[in-house]
């Protein structure tokens, strides 16, 4: 029923496209298949590679029903490993840090090296215990412009061939070389992980949910979609910058700077702006929560600035995000309705749509997007700066 529903929807095309059915946000059953075509499929994002620069720095998460830990080894090279003790049964890591030298069991203390082989076996006297047959097993993992991610599919498409097209937005912002991170902030909100990620992909709640935040910076009206389909979508727009107004007496009107939002389903969401970005990654938790993670990062050479902005950020930030949770909250609140239902959604919501699209195709192997451009895009079709 909430499939039948789903693909109906993912089929409509912008303009005629409606919200999801409220049960598809907490039906238990349709959770299950989300998570084992979505989350048990395609690559999931987990965090920069700048965010675990040191050997032994993880970060750990649990996608679909898999807990794995992202760990750097002291050959330079990042693995997805299992993330469960192979004796009997333990979460290995918990968040993020670093191992110093080998994974060790909180239970019973077996040892694992930084590849994942089994390296002690504490008080086994005379038990054989086969160590190359109590390796952690791997998944694949895959670094894009920076970012890494992981599938727990073997034959999911190359992580390239997934993102294509989108290479030019990530290079004209140098994301490859952002150095400087700041650490993941983890939030569990009381809302289906479709809430948080169409939230973030749209400019048009801006006005209303954040009347004294974002709107007073990158307001609604200046939003503006670029290019995508149900595998990506790229949405932009203003933002007032009054860095240049803070010193002097002449007080210059603030400068106009574009900034890119992109959409990479099926869980995050990366914010561009001119030497720096902020990332939002969602994570199902259970058919009506999930949990979101928020990272920050720029480049090298702009520490103190980026720290400065990070700063301002993460109260701005913090505010913004709080606006934004109470409202998905409240939408997961309303999704219990029997006699109401989603309507229409406008054009400043087509990111959106590509969503639900990216959705159907996921889960019934049908891509009914067309790849749809804007004026917008052309702006990055050369070699200039995005200005
Ligand atoms: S469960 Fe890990 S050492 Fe026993
Ligand atoms: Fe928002």
């Amino acid at each position: 029923m909430v499939l039948n529903e789903v693909r109906r929807i993912a089929a409509q095309p912008p303009g005629r496209a409606d919200a999801l059915p409220f049960d598809a946000y907490r039906d238990p059953d349709y959770f299950e298949v989300e998570q084992r075509e979505v989350f048990g499929r395609d690559w999931v994002f987990v965090c920069m590679d700048a965010d675990l620069p040191q050997p032994g720095d993880y970060h750990a998460l649990k996608i679909a029903d898999e807990h794995v830990v992202v760990l750097r080894g002291a050959d330079g090279e990042l693995r997805a490993l299992s993330n469960v003790c192979r004796h009997r049964g333990a979460v290995l890591l918990e968040h993020s840090g670093n191992i110093k030298n080998n994974v060790v069991c909180p239970y019973h203390a077996w040892t694992y090296t930084d590849t994942g082989l089994l390296r002690g076996v504490p008080f086994s006297g005379d038990v054989d215990v086969d160590k190359r047959e109590h390796c952690l097993p791997e998944f694949r993992l895959g670094t894009w412009c920076g970012l890494v991610f992981v599938s727990l599919n073997d034959e999911a498409p190359p992580l390239e061939e997934r993102f294509r097209g989108l290479e030019r937005y990530f290079s004209r912002y140098q994301v490859e070389s952002y150095e400087y991170t700041t650490p993941i902030g983890i939030e569990h909100w009381q809302a289906n992980w479709k809430l948080a990620m169409e939230n973030f992909v749209e400019g048009y709640h801006f006005f209303a949910v954040h009347q004294k935040t974002v709107e007073t910076a990158a307001s609604t009206r200046d939003c503006f979609y670029v290019e995508g389909r149900a595998d990506w979508s790229v949405t932009g727009g203003i933002q007032l910058d009054y860095t240049n107004t803070l010193i002097g007496w002449v007080k210059p009107k603030p400068r106009r700077i574009r900034y890119l939002s992109i959409c990479l389903p099926p869980n995050l969401v990366v914010n561009l702006y001119e030497g720096y970005m902020g990332w939002v990654r969602v994570l199902p938790t259970g058919p009506t929560t999930c949990e979101t993670a928020t990272g920050f990062c720029a480049v090298q050479g702009g520490i103190p600035l980026a720290y400065k902005l990070y700063q301002w950020f993460s109260d701005f930030d913090k505010r913004t995000f709080a606006e934004d949770r109470a409202i998905c909250e409240s939408v997961q609140r309303g999704a219990t309705s029997r006699r109401s239902k989603g309507g229409r959604l406008l054009e400043l919501e087509r990111a959106v749509v590509d969503f639900h699209q990216y959705l159907g195709k996921q889960l019934f192997d049908e891509d009914h997007s067309t790849h749809y451009r804007t004026h917008q895009a052309e702006r990055f079709d050369g070699t200039r700066r995005a200005s």
